[in-house]
């Protein structure tokens, strides 16, 4: 296990034929857990819209916003790479817009990557930004930012002419020098074809398990978020029970004055 999680590190371990562990975060206590735990990728995800401030999706989410949350999980990480999602409208207006916003990741936040939804369509806005030095993470399929277009949350690449969109996209997001991609919503047999021919590693959301790596939000997978439930999550635990059950014994303790005992009070 590396001491330092790089983006060479993360394109080496698809070499070594090791899986890679991506969760999101989005402040310095969750960061601290999840980097002592040994993820290997922290993503900042726009996902933050949703299970941080209740948006009904992620397209409020702004460039301020982003930059405050990875901000606080760069402060909490000593391992894990972090990458900071491009919000809706941060890098679609222009290369220049692009660059300057995927510039404001590192220098203003501390990032070491950033993330961007689109494929081919993106792939000289990718390019532009990579060509400065700021590494990127593509992101294809079902991509939130597009859910309008989509008409929901729909896992896309059911049909034959969407496939090879999908696999025109994954070629492009490459060759316009990503260091991986996110395939999101896809069958888990388009997602192994596009991992078998990419050299970059294929970090899977709802792809299934053939992908180079995993990500999931973490308010899905700890069960703090339960406005919707999408079949991919997996549940490692029902914090949100957790936390009911202590505010519950709290709120009696208070009420029964049995909070604060004498080892919680000052003489
Ligand atoms: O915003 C996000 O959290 C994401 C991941 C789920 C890939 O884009």
């Amino acid at each position: 296990m590396a001491d330092k999680v790089t983006v060479p590190e993360i394109i080496k371990m698809k070499q070594r034929g090791e899986k890679i562990a991506c969760l999101t975060a989005y402040d310095y206590s969750f960061a601290r857990i999840l980097d002592s735990a040994g993820v290997d990728i922290l993503l900042v995800g726009d996902s933050v819209g949703c299970v941080v401030q209740g948006q009904p999706n992620t397209l409020p989410v702004t460039m301020e916003e982003m930059l405050y949350h990875t901000r606080a999980v760069v402060r909490g990480r000593k391992r894990a790479l972090v990458a900071g999602d491009m919000p809706f409208l941060s890098f679609q207006l222009g290369k220049e817009q692009a660059i300057q916003n995927a510039g404001r990741f590192l220098q203003e936040a501390g990032a070491e990557a950033v993330k961007l939804e689109g494929g081919i369509a993106m792939r000289e806005t990718i390019r532009a930004i990579v060509q400065i030095g700021i590494p990127v993470m593509g992101h294809i399929g079902l991509t939130p930012q597009s859910v309008h277009r989509f008409g929901g949350y729909k896992m896309q690449g059911k049909e034959k002419d969407q496939r090879q969109a999908i696999l025109g996209d994954a070629l492009a997001v490459e060759e316009a020098g990503a260091f991986a991609v996110v395939l999101e919503g896809m069958p888990a047999d388009l997602a192994m074809e596009i991992t078998e021919r990419l050299t970059i590693p294929t970090i899977g959301i709802g792809a299934g398990v053939h992908c180079d790596g995993q990500v999931l939000v973490i308010h899905d997978m700890l069960g703090l978020f339960d406005d919707f439930r999408p079949k991919f999550v997996k549940r490692y635990a029902e914090l949100g029970e957790i936390m009911t059950a202590a505010v519950k014994s709290f709120i009696e303790e208070v009420r029964a004055q049995k909070f604060p005992g004498k080892e919680h009070s000052f003489k």
